[in-house]
């Protein structure tokens, strides 16, 4: 089991699979801070991530996003909240495999479907450009990628964020042997 495994995780999962509501909630209940990469590759460019698409391509987001995922394990501070990519690049997947506990929020497509179909709350390239089955496609190949780096998986979603953290924190807390 690797260090730290309360005050340091990370969240890895298909769009829509509610990485940053689950890491907001579960950093509300461990009181350590939340980073969300996206808003912060946004927050860094000062445009959103569509725009990054658009503008310079999903190479060059790939690129900022290994950037600020290697400044965020190299001094990490709370719950990290990843995109639904970061398991694209190789070097980002031995980095998460050599740090803190990594774990992988893993709904039925069916369930990410519902949720991506909903009013986004963020807008999402890729969902824009492909349909339901190039993304059904796309979760598909991504998943081994997926478990090659989680510690542990949550298949069952519970009803609420909040639900969700508590059975994560618990999850942790066993494998800690706390
Ligand atoms: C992406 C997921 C998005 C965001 C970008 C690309 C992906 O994050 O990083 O649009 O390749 O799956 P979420 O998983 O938070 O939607």
């Amino acid at each position: 089991m690797k260090a730290s495994p309360i005050n340091n995780v990370v969240l890895v999962g298909f769009m829509g699979s509610g990485k940053s509501r689950v890491g907001g909630a579960l950093a509300g209940l461990a009181q350590c801070d939340h980073v969300d990469l996206d808003e912060r590759i946004e927050a860094r460019a000062g445009i959103t991530i569509s725009q990054i698409f658009g503008d310079f391509g999903e190479e060059t987001f790939r690129s900022w996003e290994t950037d600020a995922l290697a400044e965020w394990l190299g001094a990490p501070k709370g719950i990290l909240s990843t995109g639904g990519g970061i398991i694209e690049t190789e070097i980002n997947r031995q980095a998460l495999r050599r740090h803190y506990p990594v774990v992988w929020l893993d709904p039925s497509f069916d369930q990410l479907r519902d949720r991506l179909g909903r009013a986004p709350r963020k807008q999402r390239p890729l969902v824009e450009s492909l349909g339901w089955s190039a993304l059904r496609a796309l979760r598909d190949r991504r998943r081994p990628l997926y478990a090659s780096c989680a510690d542990f998986r949550m298949q069952e979603t519970r009803p609420s964020a909040h639900a969700m953290a508590v059975a994560i924190r618990r999850i942790l807390q066993e494998a800690q042997g706390s």
